[in-house]
């Protein structure tokens, strides 16, 4: 059984695109439907809202009806309805963030991790093989690699146990796909790790929607910059860091969905032509088409560590708001400080981060202050 190729012009190409109504997964599909691939959002709507997608269509400029952009709401762990999806669409791709992913959740909720991240995916895989599509691209993340030995941290650095189930979800996904390759070279896999995502669309209408009080340090800001939290509690600001508090490697939501853009088109042998085939690191070869099979492993990041303070007073900058906050103990799981080493992306996939911290903080603003409720408004 071959693959599909990936080796023609967008326009010519239909990506799955697993989440796809999520926070990163909207702001991919926006640049994929601007670049011209056709997209079919698999999303189950437990953490998103199908006003995501009619908002993707108000960004590029098309109707609900128009066939380069199709919704199907589902759950990866639905073989019947995955096999509708390649029976009615000619997928060639798949960009895979369908999983869940709050941290703290994962610990008080191993088995749903595992039967919705790691079952959800072994179905997809399955279907996904069984009508020759053997291209996709991986959400991964930066927490595949722990508690870091030094930084920045480079893909050949060591895999450390993960400190959570949804950590250990990404890094067993890691290697399931890894070892799809080995035992059938013909799959194309590129497994992108991310470091934090931030920010939002410069048009305000899509953006980061968490459910109920927030986790991550981002959207917890804008809400207390939007008047909905009273203060940011700062987890530790005794970290052998600059300031003290915990230092992470933010990058803008898109900037990392033209990372994957640039991954398809890596995997599809569109290479930058500064940028030879054989100097790839990609484990496999080059195909008789132009496109490769092989497993590649990016980091998606800045390269540029911000400290918790940083993002306070650089969103008080954006927004124009005070944003009070008060040190509170460390948090369980922290690390000090992490942030990437961008040469290879840079390199391979010709891609690099373009915003700084100011404009994530001003994008994000903008989508908060405008939809204050997110997208339940
Ligand atoms: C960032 C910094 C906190 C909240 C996690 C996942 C990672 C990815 C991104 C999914 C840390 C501090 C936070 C708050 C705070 N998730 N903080 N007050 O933990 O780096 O990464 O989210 O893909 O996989 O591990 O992100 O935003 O939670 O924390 O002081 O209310 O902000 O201690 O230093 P994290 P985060």
């Amino acid at each position: 059984m071959t693959n599909r190729s990936l080796a023609k012009d967008p326009q010519d190409l239909t990506v799955l695109v697993t989440g796809g109504a999520g926070f990163i997964g909207s702001h991919t599909v926006v640049e994929l439907l601007e670049r011209g691939f056709n997209v079919v959002i698999f999303d189950d709507l437990s953490n998103s809202s199908p006003v995501a997608v009619d908002r993707v269509r108000q960004i590029v400029g098309i109707a609900a009806d128009d066939p380069r952009l199709t919704f199907v709401e589902g759950s990866i762990l639905d073989r019947a309805a995955l096999e509708q999806v390649f029976t009615t669409f000619p997928i060639d791709g798949i960009i895979h963030f369908a999983g869940f992913k709050a941290v703290g959740e994962s610990v008080e909720k191993p088995l749903e991790y595992y039967w919705n991240n790691i079952g959800g995916t072994l179905v997809l895989l399955d279907v996904a093989r069984q009508y020759g599509v053997k291209n996709i691209v991986f959400s991964s993340s930066a927490t595949v690699y722990g508690e870091p030995d030094e930084m920045p941290l480079t893909e050949n650095a060591p895999k450390h146990d993960a400190t959570n189930p949804y950590g250990q979800t990404k890094s067993m996904l890691e290697q399931i796909l890894t070892d799809m390759w080995v035992g059938d070279n013909e799959w194309n896999v590129v497994l992108l790790r991310y470091f934090n995502p931030i920010g939002a669309h410069e048009s305000g209408l899509i953006g980061e929607d968490p459910k109920g009080i927030p986790n991550n340090l981002l959207p917890y800001v804008a809400q207390v910059a939007v008047g909905k939290l009273p203060q940011v509690r700062v987890f530790g600001d005794d970290y052998p860091t600059p300031d003290g508090t915990g230092v992470r490697d933010y990058i803008h939501v898109v900037d990392l969905a033209r990372g994957h853009v640039a991954a398809l088109d890596w995997m599809g042998g569109k290479l930058g032509t500064d940028v030879a085939l054989d100097r790839c690191s990609h484990a496999g070869t080059p195909m008789t088409d132009g496109t490769r099979s092989g497993v590649g492993v990016f980091n998606l990041g800045t390269g540029r560590g911000s400290s918790v303070l940083d993002v306070v007073h650089a969103f008080e900058k954006a927004s124009g708001q005070t944003i009070p906050y008060v040190i509170e103990p460390r948090r369980a799981g922290d690390i000090a400080e992490n942030y990437a080493a961008c040469d290879k992306a840079r390199a391979e996939l010709g891609w690099q981060a373009e915003y700084d911290l100011d404009r994530m903080c001003t994008d994000s603003w903008r989508w908060q202050s405008t939809n204050p409720n997110g997208y339940a408004s």
